[in-house]
């Protein structure tokens, strides 16, 4: 029978993001549904740095490496997130304020992470999320202490620890003009230091009707013109309305307060599935019109129940943004993504 792995064979890899329950194969059902459709994963949440490197002098890579087992096991194309991030962090990191600390720090974790699992692990997302909306960069404890070179150095560091590994810059919204060009300033300055850079990851967090088909195309198209690899790498379409009608600092806001909104009805209705079927069907049609531009399209979790979704923007609702429903079933997009084969 077929899947998804089997039908885009030739075209890019499928990927998943997965997590700690499903790594440790506790069911065998799940295990052979996701070697079944998949054929390339991403940590979602175990590689990040509170995980892998919770104190200064303490890695711990007793998950990672089920992970990347994992993927070698089901000869998968294995994707590493993230080396360098804003969020997620150790205390100890995102307490540094002085430059040379943050030099050695900076150093000794990519180092360190990319040597362990060198000529195991297939890519990186070197960098995730250091630009703003506005096309600025994003303050962090890294911009803080470094300034714009840490994005330089981090490719740097990530390229001598393993020159064959494919390095990343991932990052979402990134079909939003201002962001786009911020994107493209930052890539070609690494370029233009000499730095190497393999590929840009558009996260793919989109909506039933945003981003447009046209502004994901003209963003596949610039970054692709930069000399790189496209992949999308955490594709998943909310259902769900923006929560109260707000988007950005006002929901966050919300969020940190940990106000809740109502769950949404069960299960998904019958006209929500046609109109997800089709988002995901003009989202796919375009990835194979570009398919010599994109090397890789990872969901972001196997199926809804898994979803990060179901909590964010705002915490209590129940989204439906993948191919598979809570019961590993396909949903009417899935059979919408293969009839396109
Ligand atoms: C999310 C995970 O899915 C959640 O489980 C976790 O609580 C927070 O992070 N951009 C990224 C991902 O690069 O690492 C984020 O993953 C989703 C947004």
């Amino acid at each position: 029978s077929t899947s998804l792995k089997n039908a885009y064979n030739g075209d890019f890899y499928i990927g998943t993001a997965l997590d700690i329950n499903q790594i440790e194969e506790k069911d065998p059902k799940v295990t052979n549904f996701i070697a079944k459709e998949f054929n390339a994963i991403t940590a979602e949440n175990i590689m990040k740095s509170m995980f892998v490197h919770p104190e200064k002098d303490k890695f711990d890579f007793e998950t990672s490496d089920k992970f990347v087992a994992f993927g070698k096991k089901h000869k998968m194309f294995i994707h590493g997130h993230t080396l360098i991030w804003h969020s997620q962090l150790p205390k100890w990191l995102s307490e540094i304020n002085d430059s040379a600390e943050m030099n050695a720090a900076l150093e000794n974790h990519i180092t360190t992470i990319v040597k362990k699992y060198k000529g195991q692990v297939d890519s990186w997302d070197v960098v995730n999320e250091a630009v703003n909306d506005d096309g600025t960069l994003r303050q962090s404890v890294f911009l803080k202490t470094l300034g714009e070179d840490f994005i330089a150095k981090s490719f740097q560091l990530a390229a001598a620890a393993d020159p064959k590994v494919e390095l990343y810059y991932n990052d979402y919204s990134m079909t939003n003009p201002a962001k786009r060009s911020g994107v493209i300033r930052m890539v070609k300055k690494i370029q233009e230091k000499g730095i190497k850079i393999d590929g840009i990851g558009m996260q793919g967090h989109w909506h039933l009707n945003r981003p447009t088909i046209e502004e994901i195309e003209k963003s596949i198209i610039e970054y692709s013109n930069l000399g790189v690899k496209v992949s999308i790498t955490e594709l998943d379409v909310s259902v769900l309305p923006s929560p109260y009608g707000l988007q950005g600092a006002e929901v966050s806001q919300r969020f940190e307060n940990n106000e809740k909104m109502n769950p949404y009805p069960k299960t998904l209705p019958d006209s929500m599935q046609v109109k997800l079927a089709q988002r995901y069907n003009d989202i796919f049609k375009l990835f194979l019109k570009h398919k010599d531009k994109i090397s890789r399209v990872t969901f972001w979790g196997v199926n809804d129940t898994q979803s990060w979704l179901n909590d964010f923007p705002i915490k209590g609702r129940t989204d439906y943004p993948l191919l598979f429903d809570a019961n590993l079933q396909p949903k009417k997009a899935y059979y919408q993504v293969l009839s396109l084969k």
